[in-house]
């Protein structure tokens, strides 16, 4: 394994080797078992393969939860080792991806924008596109791979690279969950043991809803899932929909097209997002 601080020398090593297919993993850190299925994935595809860790500032729309996102370099790096030899690190500082201007490209993702956490979370595909372009301009990767427990990210960043025309292949992949549901997270770190143990409720919840489509409308599913986490002492629910995959717009019926639940709350102050097939 290999650690990159610079964008320059390490494509200096990589023309060098001239690898036949480069895969590309873009997380900020604090790796667990998700971040690591999307890296094996990307090994078992690609001759050489690039993780980066950064903590991409312009996506943040709230200073609080920059300063607060857990930064553990030390353990990925370990975690990163543990796996194979082909694997280089690009964690640089702010500097060498945004030079003088730490500000967000503006782009237009239309409706794939206006929803969700779009919504929710002023400016932040704006500041994910932004770092996701200079990734792949720097480290033009042949493919790169997401999970859908971001899943408006992943069709944001599907976006980019049409309007872009961006020559990568984006790979999607599934979410990953504790044994109790819990989808695996890095801000889960910051929950107390409390709130750790009441957030399988989410899962739970989201499982519950879709069983009840046999026999319910989609608004009385919203009512009931609304109520519920209403009366919740320690939970702020921010949105339940159930929305197309393709177009990540709310149905009001279902209609045959392919269908997700898409759920954020807030537990305490960590605000935590997962979605199911619906
Ligand atoms: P981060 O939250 O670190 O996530 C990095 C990648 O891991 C994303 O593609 C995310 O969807 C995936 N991931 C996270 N938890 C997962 C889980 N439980 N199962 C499967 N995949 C999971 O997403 C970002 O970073 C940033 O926005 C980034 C794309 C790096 C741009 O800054």
């Amino acid at each position: 394994m290999k650690v990159f601080n610079h964008s320059k020398e390490l494509n200096a090593l990589k023309n060098k080797l001239s690898a036949k297919s480069i895969g590309l993993v873009p997380t900020m850190g604090a790796l667990h078992k998700g971040h690591i299925t999307l890296v094996e994935k990307a090994l078992s595809e690609n001759e050489l393969v690039i993780v980066s860790i950064f903590i991409n500032p312009t996506q943040f729309n709230n200073q609080d939860d920059l300063k607060n996102y857990p930064k553990t370099l030390e353990s990925d790096l370990l975690k990163l080792k543990a796996l194979e030899n082909n694997i280089w690190v690009y964690a640089p500082e702010v500097s060498d991806v945004y030079s003088n201007s730490v500000t967000s490209k503006e782009y237009s993702f239309g409706l794939l924008e206006s929803t969700m956490e779009g919504a929710h979370r002023k400016g932040h595909f704006q500041g994910v596109a932004t770092i996701v372009q200079k990734l792949f301009e720097i480290l033009k990767p042949t493919k790169a791979y997401f999970g859908e427990k971001d899943f408006q990210q992943l069709q944001i960043i599907t976006s980019l690279v049409k309007q872009e025309q961006i020559p990568v292949k984006i790979i999607a992949c599934p979410i990953i969950r504790h044994e109790d549901g819990l989808a695996m997270s890095s801000r889960n770190t910051n929950l107390s043991d409390k709130q750790r143990a009441i957030a399988p409720i989410i899962y739970e919840t989201l499982q519950k809803a879709v069983a009840l489509k046999e026999e319910n409308s989609l608004e009385q599913i919203e009512i009931w899932i609304t109520d519920f986490f209403n009366k919740h002492p320690e939970i702020e629910l921010e949105y339940f929909t159930v929305a197309e995959e393709k177009t990540l717009q709310k149905v009001n019926h279902l209609n045959g097209e392919k269908t997700r639940a898409f759920i954020a709350l807030k537990l305490g102050d960590v605000r935590l997002i997962d979605n199911v097939k619906f």
